[in-house]
Parts: C-alpha cells; structure tokens; sequence
C-alpha cells in the first residue's frame, strides 16, 4: 500500500495532510509513504523529519504519485494533480464539493475514488475525524488575536494609577466550533462577550463559557437545527428581527467576530454597511465566513477593508495561519479516517461504514454521495448522516 502526500499547490495554502507522527504510524501498518519535497515547508516541516519519520522524499508530484493507493491532501486537486492520480486510487481530502459539483464529474472520469473529509458526519465516533471541527477550532482563535491586533486598544479592564481602562465589548456570531472557541480566547484576554446563534442549542454551551447569549426567537431557534447539528436556513422574519437586534447592539460593540455558516448554501449577510458605519472608529469586525460569501456586507476576500474607520477583516485560510497546528490536527485527523480500513498492510475499505458513505463522493467511476448522485432530486442540500 503506498500513500502519497502532495506539496500543496493552492495559493495561501500552508498546511500539510500528514506530519511526522502520522508517517510513523502510516509506516507502522505496512505503508510505504511517498513525501513530495517542500510539502511541509510552510508547516515548518522538514523533508528530513519526515525522512526520519520513514517517508520517501519524492522531487515531483508525478512521481510522488506514480502507482499511489492513497493521495493526501488538504485542498482538492487542480487539473494537473487529478492528471496524475491512477485510476482505483483513493483521493483524501477537503473537497468542498457544493463549491464545485462538477468536480465531481472530473474525480469519476478519472477513475479516482474521492473522500470529502469536509463531509464526514457528526457522529462520536468520527469527532477524532472532523476536519471542520480541526480547523475551525483554530481560526475561532486566531480570528480574535487578529481583531486583538488591530484594535488600538488593549483588551482586558486595566485599573492603573494613570486611569482605569474599560475592557473590550466583543460579539460572536455564530457560535459553533469556531464560535466557541473565539468565545473563549476573548474571555482569556479578559473582553465582556455577548453572542448570538441561531440554534438555541448553543446558549448553554455560551453561557458555560462566561459570554451572554442573545434570543431572538427561542421558538425558531429550537427548530434550527439540523440532525447533523448543523443550521438552517432562517425565515425572512427571523432574520429582520435578528438584524434590528444586531443594528442595535453592534454600535455599542468594539470588537465582531462572525462565523455564521448553513452547509451547502452561501453564508447568510448578517451585518449591513450601514451597520457597520454605525460602530465606532477605531472598531474591528473579523469575517471567518467571507469565502462562503460573508457575513458582513463590505468584507473583502483577502482582503482589511477600512469603513469609516472600523477595521474589516477578511482573511482566507485562517486555520492555515496557524500552519503547524493546523497541519498537525487535520494529519490526524486524516490518520483516524484510514486506520480503521488498514488490515495487513492493505487497504480494506468498508463501503457501508457511515464514515465512508458519508464521504465518498465517488466510486468506481460513478458518483455515489446521496446529495449528488444522479436521480437525485431532493430539494434539501443538507450534510447526509
Ligand atoms: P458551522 O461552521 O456550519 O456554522 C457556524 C455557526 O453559525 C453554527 O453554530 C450555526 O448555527 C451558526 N449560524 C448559521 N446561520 C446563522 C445565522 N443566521 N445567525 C447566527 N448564527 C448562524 O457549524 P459548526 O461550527 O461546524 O458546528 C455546528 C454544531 O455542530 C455545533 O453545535 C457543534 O458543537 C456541533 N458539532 C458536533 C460534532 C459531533 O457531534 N461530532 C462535531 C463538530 C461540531
């Protein structure tokens, strides 16, 4: 069984799909892993520790690939990468394949078996497998030491002998994993939270972390969520009277990080340009959502935007800013995907395990994922279980 792992090509892209620790353990079930050179630069990982660790350091991604059963990667294959894949090979990846449904055409012309790690379902047992939950655990708290960054001013209530500082108004929308966790970075840094979600299901978990929880409909926000834990699309009503809560607290708000996803569908507009002209100078907004389209009218992909004054910032890949630990998380979890479909040394893939139909998208040539199989009419886009 030979796995390869690809330098990544994307643009930004700093992460890695396997690290030292996750070789070894490759290497232990009787894999031969082939490195392409420099694919852990950015991660700050050698080719000689992965050479240490029992990987083969291959000079191109063509031979790194030549005769693979398995190719990791972080972001989903261009052209060329999927040109090199051999036809029965696995492809392990972040595929974002409502993104771009016709890139699953291309994985099954190509005869590659494609998993969208980005799709595996909310279950206990595949949480150690939850690349999204990786990933978004790291950017919830790097999107607060970026606004901590900006802001001109510090975070925590300072009682000097100069004056005494107020501490730092920050409000989180959304507050799933990422949510969460820039929930308590804030705290740590000694700001006052507030933060909103449209399921109620997350008001105790942001209550437990010391932040406020805003209703907007409890009603409403108890049917908001998915089997899959994720969230639904709101009615036009919800959404006006989230939005006037919003007009009205955001002006009083130094700091907003925004994380507001619905799987499959653009991210829902939270704040308007109006709103944002409403806060003060000096303020900061984050927008982790601005590649799903954004939560926040003027935010730019890529880009700090300044609204009279408050700070806008949309950058791409947050996680990848944390490249080491973002590689060494999503590694694992990669590791935790495969390991129970290695016996002897061999692949041994269980096509009815709910992590595998979960995340195939294709098979054989064909594309087998419920949610874009052929013949598959059903309106509702949602993450199958
Ligand atoms: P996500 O990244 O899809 O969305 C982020 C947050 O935005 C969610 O909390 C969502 O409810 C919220 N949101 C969507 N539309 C909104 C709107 N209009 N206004 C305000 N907020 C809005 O979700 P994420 O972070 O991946 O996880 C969602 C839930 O799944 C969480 O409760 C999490 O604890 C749970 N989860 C369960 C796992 C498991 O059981 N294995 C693993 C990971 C997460």
């Amino acid at each position: 069984m030979k796995i390869a792992v690809l330098k990544e090509t994307m643009k930004n892209e700093t992460r890695v799909a396997a690290t030292p620790d996750t070789v070894k353990k490759y290497v232990a079930m009787g894999a031969d892993v082939a490195v392409e050179a420099g694919a852990g630069d950015h991660s700050f990982i050698s080719d000689q520790l992965f050479e240490d660790a029992g990987a083969k350091i291959v000079k191109t991604a063509a031979a790194t690939c030549k005769n693979a059963d398995i190719v990791l990667k972080v972001q989903r294959p261009d052209a060329g990468e999927l040109g090199l894949m051999g036809r029965g090979s696995k492809l392990v990846s972040i595929l974002s394949p409502y993104s771009d449904q016709d890139s699953l055409n291309k994985y099954a012309q190509a005869g590659v078996d494609a998993f969208a790690m980005d799709f595996m379902p909310r279950i206990t047992r595949a949480q150690s497998m939850d690349v999204l939950s990786s990933q978004s655990n790291l950017a919830g708290y790097k999107a607060v030491i970026d606004a901590a960054a900006h802001y001109g001013r510090a975070m925590p209530m300072m009682m000097t002998a100069a004056g005494t500082i107020a501490p730092a108004k920050v409000l989180v929308m959304g507050a799933g994993v990422a949510g969460l966790q820039a929930i308590a970075t804030a705290r740590r840094l000694g700001a006052v939270v507030s933060a909103t979600d449209v399921r109620y299901a997350a008001k105790e978990q942001v209550e437990s972390l010391g932040a406020s929880f805003v209703v907007v409909d409890e009603e409403a926000m108890k049917e908001a969520e998915t089997s899959g834990g994720y969230a639904k699309e709101m009615s036009d009503d919800f959404k006006k009277r989230q939005a006037e809560f919003i007009a009205n607290h955001i002006a009083k708000m130094d700091i907003v990080i925004t994380t507001a996803l619905i799987p499959g569908r653009p991210a829902p507009e939270l704040i308007t340009d109006g709103m944002v002209r409403a806060m003060k100078p000096g303020s900061v907004i984050v927008d982790l959502a601005v590649e799903a389209g954004g939560n926040v009218a003027p935010s730019k992909v890529g880009e700090t935007v300044m609204v009279d004054g408050v700070a806008v910032i949309g950058n791409t890949n947050v996680a990848g800013r944390l490249a080491a630990d973002a590689s060494s998380l999503y590694a694992k979890n990669l590791l935790n995907f495969l390991t129970p479909f290695v016996k002897e040394g061999a692949l041994a893939i269980d096509w009815e395990d709910e992590v595998i139909t979960g995340t195939a998208l294709t098979r054989d040539g064909q594309i087998v994922h419920l949610n874009f199989a052929p013949k598959n009419d059903a309106p509702e886009v949602e993450i199958v279980e």
